[in-house]
């Protein structure tokens, strides 16, 4: 038996949360096993990291650091979390994964995508997502969201420009591996969103890991 790895992703406010809650519904539905997480984070060690990354703090945190931390807890949250659910064939579904890194330290900070794959390669050695799902809207639609929902961490509180780098990054991966991906329209009201996501519901139960 063999699982599936989905990841969920996409800029502030775009309804990762929202829709990861969706999926999992109809996962269970289905009969399958369902593990949810999340990064940075996703285990005890992985969410501590989390509050560094996220806390606004006096003191500027350096690119590279941040991009260490988001490795240094993914490789906590693949090795506690990750291999042990799709070992047991459990569809897992991760709100954010390293598409993510690519897209804010990569394209939001100016960090070399190389320098990304590297680590990429180093943490994960070869394991990729099955299919990642990326909810696409414009910039201030999704911190519309955001900020309605209250107080901003550390990334909500860049400015436009990141943000737009952020989601131009995202559709650019999608677009050149059209097979592992599939960008919904986020901007759409949530019932029209999650019609979009019924429509792919049945790629995502063939898929499995083989
Ligand atoms: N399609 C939608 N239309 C309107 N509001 C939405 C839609 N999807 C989600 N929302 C609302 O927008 C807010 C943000 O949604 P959600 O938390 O799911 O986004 P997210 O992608 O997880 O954001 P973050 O990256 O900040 O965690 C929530 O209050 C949610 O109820
Ligand atoms: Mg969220």
């Amino acid at each position: 038996m063999s699982g599936l790895f989905i990841t969920l992703e996409g800029p502030e406010g775009a309804g990762k949360s929202t829709n990861l809650q969706y999926l999992a519904g109809k996962l269970r539905q289905a009969g399958r096993e369902v593990v949810l997480t999340r990064e940075p984070g996703g285990t005890p060690l992985a969410e501590r990291i989390r509050e560094l990354l996220l806390a606004p703090n006096n003191e500027k945190m350096d690119s590279d650091t941040e991009l260490l931390l988001m490795f240094a807890a993914r490789a906590q949250h693949l090795s506690t979390v990750i291999r042990p659910a799709l070992a047991r064939g459990a569809v897992l579904l991760c709100d954010r994964f390293t598409d993510a890194t690519y897209a804010y330290q990569g394209g939001g900070r100016g960090l070399p995508e190389a320098r990304i794959a590297m680590l990429e390669e180093f943490v994960q050695a070869g394991l990729q997502p099955d299919l990642t799902l990326v909810f696409d809207l414009p910039v201030e639609i999704g911190l519309q969201r955001a900020v309605q929902r209250g107080r901003l961490d550390r990334f909500e509180q860049e400015h436009q420009d990141f943000f737009e780098a952020v989601r131009q990054t995202y559709l650019k991966r999608a677009k050149a591996a059209p097979d592992r991906y599939k960008v919904l329209d986020a901007a759409q009201p949530l019932a029209e969103v999650q019609r979009q996501l019924d429509e792919i519901f049945p790629v995502l139960l063939e898929r499995s890991r083989g």
